[in-house]
């Protein structure tokens, strides 16, 4: 049986190293290792003395007791060490996965969060979030409908990309509640914590590895701390057979984390606190920026600003900008295609996280934002007719 493509990957890969503007990255903005040493107070010179040696295959130690300063109650050997974030959403339902297990996940969603689990167990039920007016909700009735003995697992993501949405506290253990009442685990990827930075109110909520036994929490260093090129993650998972038999899939995977990634990672977890800060800075500026834009265009897009997280949908009203092309196109995703060919501007569509086909994905973590802007606007495709 064939996994399903992973379409974001797929997107990306046609012009993520090519097109001048990126206005839709899921990541924050970026540093040299020469910044980032600078920042934790090491130099060039103590990378180099780094041996190249093989690395314990859980992590090194000292790396996970910097991880458990991110939680209020996880221990060094709850935390397993990733060769890159992505790769414990593989191990994770590997090793929980068998293949007449019923699985639940919320969408839209990250691809591999459903790919993996649905290739997997071949049934894999969607959690849809709910628009309203102006964000995003949680169903729990269609969830106490589809929650069933058969359900091992909920997959949820918070804050959540590609809608910005994040629970409030009092639902979020709700859904672990009754993930426990009805023995489910959950997978919470939390890549996207530290930045609660809606326009209203601040939306944090605790780690669900704080919070429940059958938690299996993702987390690293691509997304909040902009450092997507180190390949760092983790999983804390709490359950130490269900951990022996995680680092038992990752012998056939990984084996063990790079020794400069982890020499680096640690330097970043160091000073975690304000590199969240500079990415929330840069999130909140951009998005107040696009919801300025969005409301002086509001024939042509409009938007449920995020709450928390550096991504966030909006929706394109295809008519108004087929009114300003030479020639018209049939989908959103078409006209993705087009700005990002012909004006080197990009937008991830919506449909490729399984969202609404007239939506698109907007990246706030990046500098250059209002030029990418000025850019989309200076295509003349806003010109109404
Ligand atoms: C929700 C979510 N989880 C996991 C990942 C994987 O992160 P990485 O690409 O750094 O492995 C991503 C990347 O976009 C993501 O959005």
């Amino acid at each position: 049986m064939k996994i399903k493509p992973f379409s974001t990957e797929l997107f990306f890969a046609l012009y993520e190293f090519t097109a001048a503007h990126m206005l839709s990255s899921s990541d924050c903005e970026t540093m040299s290792v020469g910044e980032l040493l600078q920042k934790s107070g090491r130099s060039a010179s103590d990378l180099g003395q780094l041996q190249l040696g093989y690395t314990e295959s859980q992590g090194n130690p000292a790396y996970r007791k910097l991880v458990c300063q991110l939680y209020q109650d996880v221990t060094p050997e709850d935390v397993v060490i990733l060769t890159s974030p992505v790769e414990g959403i593989y191990l994770t339902m590997q090793t929980l996965l068998n293949p007449a297990d019923h699985v639940i996940a919320l969408g839209p969603a990250y691809d591999a969060l459903h790919n993996v689990a649905e290739h997997l167990c071949g049934q894999l039920d969607l959690w849809q979030l709910q628009p309203t007016s102006t964000s995003w909700q949680l169903d729990f009735d269609s969830l106490n409908l589809m929650i069933s003995p058969r359900t091992r697992l909920i997959i949820v993501n918070f804050p959540h990309n590609p809608t910005g949405f994040q629970p409030t506290p009092e639902e979020f253990h709700l859904l672990l509640q009754i993930a426990e009442e009805n023995d489910c685990w959950v997978f919470c990827d939390e890549i996207y914590r530290g930045l609660e930075t809606g326009l209203q109110e601040q939306l944090s909520i605790p780690s669900a590895a704080d919070c429940f036994e059958k938690a299996i929490v993702l987390n690293g260093l691509s997304k909040t701390y902009g450092l997507p090129g180190l390949r760092a993650g983790w999983l804390v998972v709490r359950d130490s057979a269900l951990r022996n038999q995680l680092i038992g899939w990752k012998h056939y995977t990984t084996i063990c984390p790079s020794a400069p990634t982890e020499f680096l990672a640690m330097q970043a977890l160091q000073v975690h606190k304000q590199l969240a800060i500079d990415s929330s800075q840069l999130v909140a500026a951009n998005l107040r920026e696009f919801d300025a834009f969005v409301q002086q265009y509001p024939g042509h897009i409009r938007w449920r600003a995020p709450q928390a997280g550096s991504t966030a949908l909006a929706e394109i009203r295809l008519d108004a900008f087929n009114g300003a092309l030479p020639e018209p196109v049939d989908t959103v995703s078409d006209y993705c295609h087009l700005l990002a060919k012909q004006h080197g501007i990009l937008l991830l569509p919506g449909v490729c996280l399984g969202g609404p086909a007239n939506s698109v994905r907007i990246g706030l973590g990046r500098r250059g934002f209002s030029t990418a802007l000025q850019a989309w606007r200076a295509t003349g495709h806003f010109l109404s007719h």
